[in-house]
């Protein structure tokens, strides 16, 4: 008998539609009676105190309901650094909430809320607020700030420490017989979603709903109950359509709970949206950064020593940095490696996740200085990367649950024509154009959650499915991954199944973050789904009036939504027959999945292998990527169309990071030199050049049932690396910055 099976099939969106004809309605969409609207006034400087917040021109301006500062914001409830939300620990952005004191810590810092009875009444009031500071010296770049530099315990949250050796790099560096020290510089990026970050706050008595474009709703749940020192079963948080959030939308920043005490406050739903350039100031961003690399590798190019430091700016009040440092230290073997991490207090809100947050910067410098490595000895950079592959985790020594690498060096150098490539630079020529090829390891660890994550299958006796649980679909297609996976454990077609998600009262989902979604929530899922199709199996053997009655529920399986011997098929029933027979409307079951414990015992890693080819102008310093091919192992695929498009976007991110993204602060106003999409470029379709992606799929038992690694951030890793790779073969010019722009170029 033979199956097709949902999972792995190229299905379009279940939300497609209503995305694109405007069905859709996002978390500002909300229109709740008798709504108010709030806005926030960021501070004007960087550093200092505010003396005076002057509102009696605000006041009388019309409509106005209330303008809170931090003379009459109550106190919040909890002390930031002890709110638990993201996977349980303090998150950055968590440790400040503002508008409890007058010092400002960074330009953009919220100093008011204005509410009025419509949106462009309380932008005006706002405009007409008079505050007045006393303003400090501020430090907002690394060269500000370059001596006062410390060494963290701890980053990213608290999860990764600041330091991590094994053996010994200087013993390392000494017996190699080549060595080479490189210095990398990144300018900040930041989050542009197509959805700016709101919040739409109504409040029952004391039940207060949220609606809030996040990236786990239990995490916006957890964090405004604890600031507003509520229960969090008195907060309901819904999500049902979120316009993408690579990372911003991890954390809970301030504007929820402002929101929920503004409409406190008025009495009123209110609804706060950041605009695009409170975008800029308050979800976090990539943080600057300088990288300095020293490698050895003896005359084959085994690598025999890694030196990687970091130095960064962070806020006034979190040790953040992104974790650049970890599968950079990971993706190859070698014995001496040493990585630290150094930070700088500077005037800037706390930095935050951002796609493929620390590995597509920390990737670019290993995998630039890889190139130069094989430059310089003369080895193939596909060569070069197999003599130095782990199949271990260097870290620990744990073997992989699964890799796939060498097949992804393999099938994307097949594909992208690698072999034509003569290792010369400024070899190959079209037109008066310079061509390069360039090629890059990409890799994302697999994080597990630690807690169990849940979902709820219900079956109807009209042979429908519903399966629930509380994770959103911030636009990577899982709503519509859920539903093949439903239809697979239940045995129903697909289009039987549907998913529903985003809302609090559902089964607990952690954030999906660190492209740990797909894998996580799939688990719960199909545990969920296959104990409801074991439950109904269960029912029928033992109802004496099935034809399955007395059948060892081993030898049942379903297809089409009926139950039938596996190897008697003609014996059987539908779940709806089974139902109606015994006057039930529906059956549910509830599933919970943790990783397990043998999972520790392994290193758990997507890998893949990045292949660019670029021409660059010599006269006009502009370069252009021509094709990206990109393989990938990324255990099983869930969707291949689905899963696709989040390995192209991430590629194409890559190729903003490489040549177009960049914000800057101008040291003298503390504050971002960008702030709008007009001067932040990101990639748009005449910048796109041909993608190719290549799916790999290997066997995983390890990481989650399904054997789901993860598609969401690898794409991005190694991306940028093959582009500057490219560069150097086209043009001989090895640029150590990102963004590569005209001027490196000249
Ligand atoms: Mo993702 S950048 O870890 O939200």
């Amino acid at each position: 008998m033979t199956t097709t099976l949902a999972i792995g099939q190229p299905t379009n969106r279940v939300d497609g539609r209503h995305k694109v004809t405007g069905g859709a309605h996002y978390s500002a969409d909300m229109l709740l009676g008798s709504m108010a609207y709030a806005v926030l006034v960021g501070a004007r400087v960087p550093s200092g105190r505010i003396t005076g917040i002057d509102t009696d021109e605000a006041r009388q301006a019309g409509g106005v309901l209330a303008i809170l500062t931090h003379e009459n914001l109550p106190r919040i409830a909890a002390q930031p650094p002890l709110i638990p939300s993201l996977a349980g620990m303090p998150a950055p952005g968590q440790t400040f909430f503002p508008l409890q004191d007058e010092v400002v810590h960074y330009a953009g810092q919220p100093v008011a809320v204005v509410v009025a009875d419509t949106l462009e009444r309380a932008q005006h009031a706002g405009a007409l607020l008079r505050v007045s500071y006393e303003e400090t010296p501020s430090v907002t770049t690394i060269d500000q700030g370059r001596e006062e530099a410390y060494e963290p315990e701890a980053i990213f949250a608290g999860f990764v420490p600041g330091r991590n050796t094994r053996g010994d790099v200087d013993a390392g560096l000494a017996q190699a017989d080549v060595r080479i020290d490189a210095t990398y510089t990144f300018a900040a990026n930041n989050h542009n979603p197509i959805e700016p970050s709101a919040t739409t706050a109504a409040w029952d008595g004391d039940q207060l709903t949220l609606h809030d474009a996040t990236q786990g709703v239990a995490a916006t749940q957890l964090t405004v109950a604890a600031l507003l020192g509520l229960t969090p079963s008195k907060v309901r948080v819904l999500s049902h359509y979120v316009g993408g959030s690579f990372g911003c939308k991890a954390m809970i920043w301030a504007h929820p709970a402002l929101a929920a005490l503004a409409a406190r406050r008025v009495g009123r739903p209110v609804r706060l949206a950041l605009t695009r350039e409170q975008m800029f100031t308050s979800v976090g961003h990539r943080e600057e950064q300088e990288q300095r690399i020293t490698l050895g590798a003896d005359k084959e190019g085994r690598l025999t020593a890694l030196r990687h430091h970091k130095l960064s700016p962070t806020s006034h009040f979190d040790d953040w940095a992104e974790p650049s440092l970890g599968v950079a230290s990971q993706i190859y073997a070698c014995k001496n490696y040493e990585g630290i991490y150094r930070l700088i207090r500077a005037n800037t809100m706390t930095p935050t996740f951002m796609r493929a947050p620390g590995e597509a910067s920390g990737m670019f410098a290993l995998e630039s200085t890889m190139d130069d490595l094989a430059h310089q000895l003369g080895i193939d950079p596909v060569e070069l990367r197999l003599r130095n592959y782990s199949d271990t985790d260097p870290n620990t020594g744990n073997p992989w649950s699964s890799s796939g690498l060498r097949e992804c060096y393999q099938r994307g150098a097949e594909r992208f024509g690698w072999q034509r490539r003569n290792p010369e630079p400024r070899s190959h020529r079209d037109g008066n154009r310079l061509i390069g090829y360039g090629m890059a390891t990409a890799g994302y660890p697999v994080y597990g959650p630690n807690n169990p994550q849940r979902a709820r299958a219900r079956l109807y006796a009209d042979g429908t499915a519903v399966v629930q649980a509380a994770t959103p679909d911030f636009g990577t297609g899982v709503a519509t991954v859920m539903t093949q996976v439903t239809a697979d454990a239940l045995g129903l077609p697909v289009e039987r199944c549907r998913f529903e998600g985003g809302d609090t009262t559902l089964p607990t989902i952690a954030a999906a973050v660190g492209s740990s979604g797909a894998g996580m929530i799939s688990a719960a899922v199909h545990t969920a789904a296959s104990n409801l199709r074991d439950q109904l199996i269960a029912q029928a053997v033992t109802d004496t009036q099935s034809p399955l009655h007395g059948a060892d529920p081993g030898a049942v399986t379903v297809r089409d939504g009926r139950m039938m011997l596996r190897d008697a098929p003609e014996t059987g029933e539908s779940y709806g027959d089974l139902l109606h027979r015994n006057f039930l409307p529906d059956v549910e079951a509830a599933g919970s999945w943790s990783p397990s414990p043998q999972s520790t015992r392994y290193g758990m890693m997507t890998f893949g292998a990045q292949f660019a080819e670029v021409a660059v102008d010599p006269d006009l310093g502009v370069a252009r990527v021509r094709r990206m091919v990109g393989a990938f192992a990324p255990g099983r695929v869930l969707n291949a169309k689905t899963a696709r498009s989040q390995l192209m976007g991430g590629m194409l991110w890559g190729l903003g990071q490489a040549l177009l993204e960049a914000n800057f602060m101008d040291p003298r106003r503390g504050r971002w030199v960008a702030s709008s999409l007009g001067d932040y470029l990101v990639p748009v379709n005449a910048d796109a050049p041909e993608v190719e992606i290549d799916l790999i799929e290997v066997a995983d038992d390890v990481v989650n049932p399904l054997g789901v690694k993860g598609v969401g951030e690898v794409g991005q890793v190694g991306a940028a690396a093959a582009i500057a790779n490219a560069i150097h073969h086209a043009t001989g010019r090895r640029i150590r910055k990102l963004p590569i722009t005209i001027e490196d170029l000249l």
